[in-house]
């Protein structure tokens, strides 16, 4: 399975923060908000990765995650010149896709729990089996600034609503979707909505009406963190480091996750701690080969 990450964008709702730095680059505590995306397409074990940005900041990213090698992964990097949509995507990542299936996460999407990693596994798992799609449905308290999923009376989804005025549910769709090789041809079918984009609820919505989209709802025991507004960025920020400094793990831990999936080995570890042993990351990645 390929992972595309989708890093562009205005960033318009958090100027001036990002009138000169791309959103995704903005810290979350002590990470880079790119990092905890990243970490999650990792942690499902995909290892060959698009990230898909403006041609202003294309650049950064690179600068920042490089080619990949350091952690036994490959990055490669790609320009969107205008944001037309989150299924442009499936466009932009046509020949990075090939003939596989593939994941695909908002760069600003922010999950975290324990039974994260079974959760990945599995729809990895189903997807590479079955086929089709899977999406994830997350309550949230307001849902109208999300995708929203429509049930029937027997809890059968039944239609993803964009943003809707009036929310028919309160399971928003999370920025984090699996796809069968397909979803190139219907992002190819897209039309662009009344926004002028086109829309990954529309590609959710073919797959459903095909009988092939699941939408697996997630707990409460599950933190998926908006970081669309300066005060989510803040509380965000405060979950990361509360759960760090009570824990001494770190969340999203790009070394640390490489390292535990057996994409370096530890050497290749202690040389990325090594260099950055001024650093209390560096002191961390250090300590993991102790511990
Ligand atoms: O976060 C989950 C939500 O993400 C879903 O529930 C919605 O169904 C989905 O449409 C999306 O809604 P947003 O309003 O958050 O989408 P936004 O336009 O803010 O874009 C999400 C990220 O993707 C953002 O960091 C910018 C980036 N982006 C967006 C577009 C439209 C791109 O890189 N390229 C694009 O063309």
């Amino acid at each position: 399975m390929k992972g595309i990450i989708l890093a562009g964008g205005k960033g318009t709702r958090l100027y001036p923060m990002t009138k000169a730095v791309s959103k995704q680059l903005l810290p979350i505590y002590d990470k880079p908000l790119i990092y905890y995306p990243l970490s999650i397409l990792l942690l499902a074990g995909i290892r060959e990765i698009l990230i898909i940005s403006t041609p202003h900041d294309i650049g950064n990213y690179e600068e920042l995650l490089g080619d990949g090698k350091a952690l036994g992964i490959e990055l490669t990097y790609k320009i969107q010149s205008e944001p037309r949509g989150l299924a442009d995507a499936f466009l932009l990542g046509e020949e990075h896709i090939g003939d596989d299936s593939v994941c695909l996460i908002l760069g600003d999407n922010l999950f975290y729990g324990q039974s994260l990693t079974a959760i990945l596994d599995e729809a990895v798992r189903q997807l590479t089996e079955n086929g089709g799609a899977i999406v994830f449905g997350y309550p949230v308290k307001d849902a109208r600034s999300y995708g929203v999923v429509e049930f029937d009376d027997f809890k059968n989804v039944i239609s993803i609503e964009e943003k809707p005025e009036y929310p028919k549910s309160k399971y928003a769709v999370p920025g984090l979707y699996f796809y069968d090789n397909d979803v190139v041809r219907v992002a190819k079918g897209v039309l662009p909505s009344a926004r002028g984009e086109i829309e990954i609820t529309s590609v959710n919505n073919d797959y459903l009406a095909r009988g092939t989209l699941k939408v697996q709802l997630l707990g409460r025991g599950m933190a998926w963190l908006d970081t669309g507004s300066p005060d989510g960025m803040l509380k965000a920020a405060e979950f990361v480091e509360a759960v760090q400094a009570r824990q001494g793990f770190y969340i999203s831990c790009l070394e640390e996750i490489a390292w535990r999936r057996g994409f370096i080995d530890d050497e290749q570890l202690r040389a990325l701690g090594e260099g950055l042993s001024m650093t209390e990351y560096g002191q961390y990645l250090l300590s993991l080969l102790e511990n």
